[in-house]
């Protein structure tokens, strides 16, 4: 009897959030291993932003979804079958799954075997202990910099990489003040991600605000958002602050990027505003990965989940991720890990 496979492909591009006629939900069996490959049952999605830029027809660190595509995004999930030496049956890998419920992985770069922890615990891999939680170290730990004492600013402070970033540069002996949006999602980032501070961006006047957070200004500033956000913390700058370019959240459903007219202030503070792109640091993400185990052990580390259940709400969670409907790392559940031991 062969399994059925649940997924969701594109049928339209989307002009922002994606619609219900982008996509379709479809039944088809679950695909059959060939030689060097494994079949993976999917366990949990993870939504990134980077998911809905992949669905434009633009050229980008990876190519653009085509229209009958199943939709791509990262994901963790058991292996069912194995026709492959590098992956057994039950091993918990990580891949790049799409809106699918079964998918197949082969022996290459886009699927990792999680190892080196005693319970695997599927969601907690996705929001910390894979590329999320790599992005907040290598972006804060290898671009910002932070020295104790220095004032640090984090967006989308209640996001996955927010969250972790600003915790990171907490346990720097940073002061650190967060901006999100809405008084809810700020009572998290100072109750429970333990930031000294958080701006609602939404409400009210955010350059006011960062001069009465900020008094002798930025030091380090880890953008997520870009924007007018960016903007109001350029502004605010101390000298040889550093901006860390992690993201442009603000932009990704338009893909118009308005130039921040406060640039002029990385000359007059002599301040550098660099990027950076995690997955070229794949090679030491078991640093990141030791590092952030080692402050979870230490209990300086608090990681949250955003959950929506079934292959069903997929599109929605994609489309929360832009409208701020998450708290730590959106993710859905497809099915029950049966295997939480390494
Ligand atoms: N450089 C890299 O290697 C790398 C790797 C992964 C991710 N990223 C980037 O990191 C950023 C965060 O990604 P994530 O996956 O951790 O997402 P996330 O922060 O968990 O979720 C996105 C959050 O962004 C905020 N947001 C959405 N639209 C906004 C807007 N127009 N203006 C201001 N804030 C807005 C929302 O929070 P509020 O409710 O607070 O507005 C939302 O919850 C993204 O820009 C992503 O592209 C970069």
């Amino acid at each position: 009897m062969p399994r059925e496979n649940r997924q969701i492909l594109l049928r339209r591009r989307p002009d922002g959030l994606v619609r219900p006629d982008d996509t379709e939900l479809v039944t088809v069996p679950a695909p059959v291993p060939a030689d060097g490959e494994a079949l993976v049952r999917v366990t949990y999605l993870g939504l990134d932003a980077a998911a809905r830029t992949w669905l434009d027809d633009q050229p980008g660190y990876l190519p653009p979804v085509q229209l009958g595509e199943v939709v791509r995004a990262a994901g963790i999930g058991e292996v069912v079958e194995s026709r492959c030496d590098a992956y057994a049956v039950g091993d918990v890998v990580t891949m790049l799954a799409g809106f699918s419920e079964y998918t197949i992985v082969r022996d290459d770069v886009f699927c990792t075997p999680v190892t080196g922890m005693d319970v695997i615990d599927h969601p907690a891999v996705l929001s910390v202990y894979g590329p999320t939680g790599a992005t907040a170290y290598f972006g804060m730990t290898g671009v910002g910099k932070p020295q104790a004492g220095e004032t640090v600013v984090v967006s989308a402070a209640a996001g996955a990489t927010g969250s972790i970033a600003g915790q990171i540069a907490k346990i720097a002996g940073a002061r650190v003040i967060g901006i999100a949006g809405g008084p809810e999602k700020c009572r998290v980032v100072v109750e429970e991600f333990g930031f000294d501070a958080c701006i609602d961006y939404r409400g009210g006047d955010l350059d006011a605000a960062l001069k009465a957070h900020c008094p002798r200004g930025v030091d380090v500033y880890f953008d997520n958002v870009g924007g007018t956000v960016l903007n109001s913390v350029l502004g605010r700058l101390a000298a040889n602050a550093r901006v860390v370019l992690c993201g442009v959240i603000s932009s990704y459903l338009t893909g118009d990027h308005p130039g921040p007219s406060n640039y002029v202030n990385l000359l007059a503070k002599t301040a550098t505003m660099q990027g950076f792109n995690a997955l070229n640091e794949w090679e030491h993400f078991d640093d990141a990965f030791a590092a952030l185990r080692g402050w979870d052990a230490d209990g300086l580390l608090v990681h949250r989940e955003t959950v929506y259940e079934g292959i069903e709400s997929c599109v929605d969670a994609l489309n929360g991720i832009f409208t701020g409907a998450n708290i730590g790392k959106m993710m859905v559940k497809l099915a029950e890990p049966t295997r939480s031991g390494a």
